[in-house]
């Protein structure tokens, strides 16, 4: 038996930046994303005959730091349901890996899915996003689309993502520029627990995020998408601010990062629609809406005319 899932990746509207328990991936704070339409993972699982495992991504073999990853994440739902069954994983991606476009979101998602349906578990999507946040704290929220919130809980059993609207009308529009589709020399993992040990504002965060995600739910309430779009922003800054007091200090940003975040106030004093927000990479998302769009567009080309873009919308949970 094969079975297949696809999951697609989501956008941190308030971030997750920081892990209570590193083991279990519990957060300190809640967090809430968009699910993209755009940038997606497909996974096949399969049981193998002995007990050695396989792991294939984009048709060749993982890297081994990957592999066991996965073998973890293997290992845990085999732990579950009492197996030694070796499995064959192929995955494949439309996510530039590791450029800060959240592949391992859509990645641990996907694998939880059609984990569930080759061990039969019937897991509830709520269930399913405690699962995927097992192989990536992000994943969690990968299972639903739309507005995503993932409560962080107290436990293994209470730290999982919601749904806040699933089908959302609003014109919300995001253009995904990528400067560069190389891999981050931080992962994420290392990124915040470098931050929650050492930045001397990782005690503030917590306050930031309540405060923002109120205000968010708000905006998403109203539909308004300046307003959504300028929490993102501030609450992204306020994410990579944690980075830049690190001691030692790192950062995902690169100067086309900076330069491209120097514009936006500039246009936005000119009408412009538009705000950033940037994951553990170098590349950026901006939000603007569809009227806008061929403005920001346009905007962007002259300025990056190397950069990559491409236009996403709101996306769908598991299926
Ligand atoms: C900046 O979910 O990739 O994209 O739980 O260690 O796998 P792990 O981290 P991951 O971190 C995502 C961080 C972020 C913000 C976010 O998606 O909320």
């Amino acid at each position: 038996m094969t079975t297949t899932t696809t999951a697609h990746t989501n956008i941190a509207l308030i971030k997750y930046w920081g892990k209570k328990d590193p083991q279990l991936h519990l957060p300190y704070t809640d967090s809430l994303s968009l699910t993209l339409d755009g940038y997606s993972t497909t996974t096949t699982t399969q049981f193998l005959p002995g007990r050695q495992d396989q792991v294939q991504v984009n048709g060749h073999p993982a890297s081994p730091a990957f592999f066991q990853r996965v073998v973890n994440f293997l290992d845990l739902v085999r732990q579950v349901n009492h197996s030694q069954k070796g499995i064959l994983v192929q995955t494949t991606n439309q996510v530039p890996t590791a450029a800060g476009l959240a592949s391992s979101a859509s990645g641990f998602a996907a694998l939880a899915g059609s984990l569930n349906r080759l061990f039969q578990m019937n897991l509830t999507p709520t269930q399913l996003s405690c699962l995927a946040r097992r192989g990536s704290g992000s994943a969690s929220r990968s299972i639903f689309g739309g507005f995503v919130r993932w409560q962080h809980g107290t436990g293994d059993f209470d730290s999982y993502a919601l749904p806040i609207d699933e089908h959302p009308q609003l014109p919300l529009t995001l253009l995904s520029v990528v400067f560069n589709g190389q891999a981050k020399k931080v992962s994420s993992t290392q990124g915040m627990e470098q931050a929650v040990q050492t930045s001397p504002f990782y005690p503030q965060w917590p306050q930031i995020v309540e405060r923002d995600l109120d205000e968010m739910l708000l905006a998403i309430q109203k539909q308004d998408i300046a307003e959504i779009g300028q929490l993102a922003e501030s609450n992204c800054l306020a994410m990579h601010a944690l980075n830049w007091t690190a001691r030692p200090f790192f950062t995902y940003f690169t100067a086309e990062t900076w330069q491209l975040i120097n514009l936006l106030p500039i246009w936005r004093q000119r009408g412009v629609l538009v705000y950033a927000t940037v994951d553990a990479g170098p590349n950026v998302k901006l939000i603007t809406n569809q009227e806008t769009l061929p403005v920001v567009r346009k905007l962007v080309q002259s300025k990056f005319p190397q950069a990559q873009l491409t236009t996403l919308y709101p996306g769908p949970g598991l299926t």
